[in-house]
């Protein structure tokens, strides 16, 4: 892959979280979505690369954009998997809370798990305790790893855990132990990536989220020299008819190279309201301001790139309503 290929990327997450953060608490997630949707494609017509969507807003039949197959990209250039979230966390923008992203990672073809839509139970840590936690293991044992990795007591360790009744027993085990909890209403992406910024103030994420949001998830943190583990949980004999089509043995674990193989990949995140990492988009009249992160793991550089857009030359990032 081009290394260009990673500033043309973050015009794609610029221009998806400009269109969403219009919608900002006005408590309509699918509007918010579709505008993301629409402004991600657009400008994925302007990126040099050959790519297919393996990971997007759903099957051709039942998304007009973005779906699963579509190919994207001006038809030369590197051929590449490409996964999209146009709008991570459609609850947080129809309420205007925190950590709203707009959210793609591509890798050379073939090397981005085709994740179905269905929950992952996840563990997730930044570099320090690579190769220390244990999905299997209990989540005492993984705190205290990941106490002793940073350096810490149990008691200053943080896990975000998603605020969900399934979620129960993790977070009674996490109080029982000591550590502290950051509860997030959507958005375990963030939560993830969060955890590889040691000034986001978290360690740890815990808990069941979207497989796709998995496999986002892994991409960052490949670059971020952190770690996520991962494995399927089908809710229905639907979702277990599908990993068994699929191929995919639901007691394997899930490590970093099954998620992501290879070592050229790239992330890209653009804000869309404030977070522990990322600025939301402010609107400022004529232009509006975007807060962006973008990384490569082949190089392991991390750029954070703030723009400014006019909304005057490009109609993309107005509202249409
Ligand atoms: P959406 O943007 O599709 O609403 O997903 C947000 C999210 O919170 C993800 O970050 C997370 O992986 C998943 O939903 C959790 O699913 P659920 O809301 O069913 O618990």
């Amino acid at each position: 892959m081009e290394r260009s290929l990673s500033m043309e990327l973050v015009r794609v997450t610029e221009a998806a979280g400009v269109a969403a953060a219009r919608w900002m608490g006005r408590g309509l997630k699918n509007e918010a979505d579709d505008a993301a949707t629409t402004a991600m494609r657009l400008v994925f017509d302007t990126i040099p690369m050959q790519g297919v969507v393996v990971i997007g807003e759903g099957e051709m039949d039942e998304a007009p954009m973005l779906y699963i197959g579509e190919e994207l990209g001006m038809g030369n250039g590197p051929l590449v998997d490409v996964a999209v979230d146009p709008l991570e966390g459609t609850n947080i923008v129809a309420s205007g809370g925190w950590n709203a992203l707009a959210v793609l990672a591509i890798a050379d073809q073939g090397n981005l798990l085709h994740a179905p839509d269905m929950y992952m139970n996840k563990i997730a840590v930044g570099p320090e305790a690579v190769g220390k936690i244990d999905i299997d293991a209990s989540v005492t044992d993984n705190l205290l790893a990941v106490a002793t990795a940073k350096n810490k007591d149990i008691e200053d360790v943080v896990a975000t855990v998603l605020s969900r009744d399934r979620h129960l027993e993790i977070i009674e085990e996490i109080r029982a132990a000591g550590a502290r909890i950051k509860l997030i209403s959507d958005g375990d992406v963030a939560g993830a990536i969060n955890t590889a910024f040691d000034g986001t103030g978290v360690d740890i994420l815990f808990g069941h989220g979207g497989a796709p949001e998995g496999v986002i998830s892994a991409v960052a943190l490949k670059c971020l020299g952190g770690e996520i583990q991962g494995r399927l949980v089908p809710s229905n004999e639907a979702e277990i008819d599908r990993c068994n089509r699929m191929g995919i043995d639901l007691k394997k674990v899930l490590y970093m190279d099954d998620l992501v193989k290879g070592d050229d990949a790239i992330f890209a995140a653009t804000g869309v309201t404030d977070g522990e990492l990322l600025r939301g988009v402010r609107f400022k009249g004529s232009y509006s301001e975007t807060h962006s992160v973008v990384m490569r793991s082949k190089s392991g550089t991390v750029r954070f790139v703030e723009g400014r857009h006019s909304m005057k030359k490009k109609p993309h990032l107005v509202m249409q309503n």
